[in-house]
């Protein structure tokens, strides 16, 4: 019966990790930009606004493995700790508010 139960329990946070890349959640992206990246990159920009290093005409990324080339970039680079479903939460937000990059 414990080996059963342990079974449901594994296979229910398989899931929970599946559904989290198969749909990112973009409020926990936001979230993580707004604490963790936007105030760096409104400084290192120069431009004193953190949205803005995303949408600069002279910007790095130009496609979908760009931007997740740097955002892991920007995340191990600088230890900023996130965790894999993090990541994918914040390069969703930012495809979806500012790249929109086809996936
Ligand atoms: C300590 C400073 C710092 C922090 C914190 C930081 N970044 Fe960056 N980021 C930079 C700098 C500097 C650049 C510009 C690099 C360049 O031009 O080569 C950059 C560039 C980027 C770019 C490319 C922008 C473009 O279109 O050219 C992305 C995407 C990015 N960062 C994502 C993130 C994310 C997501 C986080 C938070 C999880 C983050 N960064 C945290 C310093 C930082």
């Amino acid at each position: 019966m414990t080996f059963l139960r342990c079974i449901a329990a594994f296979s229910f946070s398989a899931l929970v990790v599946t559904s989290a890349y198969a749909n990112p959640d973009l409020a926990n992206g936001k979230t993580i930009d707004k604490q963790k990246c936007y105030a760096c990159h409104a400084k290192k920009s120069g431009f004193g606004n953190g949205d803005m290093i995303y949408t600069r005409t002279d910007g790095k990324v130009k496609s979908m493995a760009d931007l997740k080339k740097m955002v892991s970039l920007c995340n191990t680079e600088l230890r900023l700790d996130l965790f894999p479903e993090d990541e994918a939460d914040v390069i969703a937000f930012l495809n979806q508010q500012f790249y929109k990059f086809k996936p």
